[in-house]
């Protein structure tokens, strides 16, 4: 097993290589994903003048949404690590406040004490939850609500290896696969070990509940699997390869994907995920 540190640097590696991807894709994932967190946002209910924080901000979608929610008056802030989504994010929604830094060593978000905080699937990809679910908890006034989401255990999730999987063979090297309960979108699949971090973290009031979403696209597979690939695992070295290797990874990764496609209509990809809940004691 890895060390905290030498996982904390395989994450910062992981997100600087994968920004480019993120940044190019940010406006048809902020529509296509927007189910992922959905189910927090509904249960959070952020209104005027709240101050809310996004933990794991990406290119900052829903932070620009939790700013219109809280309007004038309130406040909202995007946190995320890597520096190229955040300066994509300031640039994609002026006038909506980011700070770059890793959530596992900062202690605090500027801005706190805020009453809510929302995270789509982030907490699973730091080296230390309990780390990050800490800054978390301290940056929120007591009685502050959590809500968030993460992906539950892979065979819920069929597209993710499917785009992985059709893309490999035809694109270099991937990063290291997650052994166990290294950092990666299932490390906290397992909801006993959420609880655990939570409590930790000092968190009450939990609550780990499944959700069943559907991501729903277009039907446009050039579109879909450039996207599906281009976030994920395979996003550094699919960008890297050649123009005629790209495009095979994009049929291998149609192929593996065309259970999920109606021609004519479109991908619907069935998406299972935990919806976390909990208050700052
Ligand atoms: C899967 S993306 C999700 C982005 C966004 N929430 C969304 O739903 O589109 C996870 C994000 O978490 C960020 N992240 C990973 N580890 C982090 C850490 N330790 N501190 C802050 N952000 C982190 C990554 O840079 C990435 O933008």
């Amino acid at each position: 097993m890895a060390t905290t540190t030498a996982l904390r640097a395989r994450n910062a590696d992981f997100w600087a290589r994968a920004a480019p991807g993120w940044i190019a894709h940010a406006d048809h994932h902020d529509d296509w994903s927007r189910p992922l967190g959905a189910p927090a946002l509904d249960r959070l209910s952020i209104g005027p003048r709240e101050r809310v924080l996004d933990a794991g901000c990406g290119c900052g979608g829903t932070t620009a949404d939790l700013a219109r929610a809280v309007g004038a008056a309130g406040y909202a802030v995007g946190v995320d690590l890597s520096e190229e989504m955040v300066a994509a994010a300031r640039r994609r929604h002026p006038g909506v406040e980011f700070v770059a830094g890793d959530l596992e060593t900062m202690k605090v978000v500027r801005g706190a004490p805020f009453d809510a905080a929302y995270s789509c699937m982030a907490l699973m990809l730091p080296a230390d939850p309990v780390a990050v679910l800490t800054t978390v908890m301290n940056s929120l006034h007591p009685g502050g609500r959590l809500a968030a989401t993460v992906f539950r255990e892979q065979s819920t999730v069929p597209w993710l290896p499917a785009a992985v999987l059709g893309a490999a063979a035809h694109v270099g090297a991937l990063p290291p696969l997650p052994v166990g309960d290294e950092p990666g979108p299932f490390a906290l699949a397992d909801p006993a070990r959420t609880r655990k971090a939570l409590t930790a973290a000092g968190f009450d009031t939990i609550a780990i509940e499944p959700r069943d979403v559907v991501l729903e696209t277009p039907d446009d597979p050039d579109a879909v699997t450039s996207w599906l690939i281009g976030i994920g695992p395979a996003g550094a070295a699919y960008r890297e390869a050649p123009p005629e290797a790209q495009a095979a990874a994009r049929s291998g990764a149609a192929r593996l994907l065309s259970r999920f496609r109606t021609p004519g209509v479109g991908y619907r990809l069935p998406t299972g995920i935990w919806l976390i809940t909990a208050e700052c004691a």
